[in-house]
């Protein structure tokens, strides 16, 4: 008994101590780096039904801090970027964020694509004050998770707003359904942003259905949107899905094109929908036939380093490190605290795609493009400015 009672107390003060220390590194890495280097998490879906998503924006982002280092760094020290797969789970997302966090002492994440695994790491990182840039999550609630999460693209209400416009004054379509992933935030929000403006402009959402990401079989909600003869369907999700959708509509008939948003954005999307994706029409962040010099110097530095034209999840990592790096420089100190102050006051900072400016809420106001799939190729149609 007494022996026991020694073994708990002896348990209960290394808790204690640990407890103490955990406070005391987290302080310490609050006060920014040590050593000569700046160390960053990156955490993404390398693997699983979004594998592009992932492998595009960490060589985007990859990019952008081999330049920064190749310039000297930043303020004598130099980065380095530790990257791990959460093969498209949210549950490991957040465990990676813990353990870079905890175990490695990142000063800051850089992640995620998909809106639901950023919303479960966003509260790891405010909880522990290490700053968090979200290349690519468009879901509002996102960067609503806290002060120290920020983003670099636009956001859902902007572009549910720029298809349903589009759809209505280019497309004249009045009559649209809506075709859903209910186990994804981001389909879910920007499919109810799309009907918002849609129905105010004087459409009719004829049929709102739904599917979870990861079925194979949508031909009860196709021929059930078939029935309704929608002038166009609006699929806000993923490229796998959205390929095998497609296809199955075009295997049942359905002839009137598809419009999406930037989830459609990889060079999957037509390998896995071949043809039946011609006509079609997204939003996306950029386009490769932007003739700005700085788009094309971006494309010319990418293609010679992986031989391949970068999509806009590539663009989006190159600008989301670079937002960060340029916060860096600024920051008065490399405190967490410093550099998220300096992130937030973010300004006409020129971006691959576009100018990135922080309005109060952590998230920038830029311009949208519009897509059209001419012969399995992403055309570009219009810009649509906020
Ligand atoms: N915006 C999507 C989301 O929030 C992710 C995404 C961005 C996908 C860019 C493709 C291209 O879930």
């Amino acid at each position: 008994m007494k022996l026991n009672r020694s073994l708990f107390l002896a348990a209960a003060f290394a808790i204690l101590i640990s407890g103490c220390t955990k406070k005391g590194d987290q302080e310490a890495q609050q006060a920014g780096p040590t050593g000569d280097e700046i160390l960053v998490g990156e955490v993404l879906s390398l693997t699983g039904s979004e594998a592009t998503f992932g492998t595009s924006t960490s060589q985007g982002s990859k990019l952008a801090t081999e330049e920064i280092n190749a310039a000297g760094g930043v303020k004598g020290k130099k980065i380095r970027v530790i990257t791990l797969d959460n093969q498209g789970k949210p549950e490991e997302a957040a465990t990676a964020v813990t353990k870079l966090i905890t175990q490695n002492k990142v000063q800051a994440i850089f992640g995620e694509v998909a809106s639901s695994r950023s919303l479960a790491m966003a509260p790891i990182a405010q909880n522990y004050k290490v700053p968090m840039v979200s290349p690519s999550s468009t879901n509002p609630k996102v960067t609503e998770q806290g002060d120290y999460i920020f983003r670099v693209c636009f956001i859902d209400p902007f572009q549910g707003q720029v298809m349903a416009k589009f759809a209505l004054d280019n497309l004249k379509i009045k009559k649209v359904a809506v075709l859903r992933d209910v186990k994804n935030d981001y389909s879910v929000g920007l499919a109810d942003f799309f009907i918002e403006t849609f129905k105010k402009g004087g459409g009719t959402i004829v049929l709102d259905q739904s599917y979870s990401a990861g079925d194979i079989d949508f031909k009860a909600q196709l021929t059930a949107i078939k029935g309704k003869k929608p002038e166009a369907i609006f699929l806000p999700g993923y490229y796998t899905d959205v390929g095998l959708i497609a296809r199955q509509a075009k295997e049942i008939g359905i002839t009137v094109p598809f419009m999406g948003g930037d989830g459609w954005d990889s060079p999957k999307l037509t390998e896995v929908g071949g043809s039946a994706l011609d006509g079609s029409y997204f939003s996306n962040h950029y386009s490769t036939e932007d003739k700005s010099p700085r788009v094309q110097d971006f494309i010319r530095k990418f293609k010679a380093k992986y031989n391949i034209v970068p999509d806009g999840l590539a663009a989006m990592g190159y600008d989301g490190a670079n937002v960060y790096y340029d916060a860096l420089k600024r920051a008065a100190t490399l405190s967490t605290k410093d550099v998220r102050d300096a992130l937030a006051v973010t300004k006409d900072f020129p971006g691959v795609t576009g100018m990135i400016t922080m309005d109060k809420n952590r998230n920038p106001v830029k311009p949208a493009v519009v897509l059209k799939i001419v012969d399995k190729e992403f055309k570009y149609q219009t810009t649509v400015n906020p």
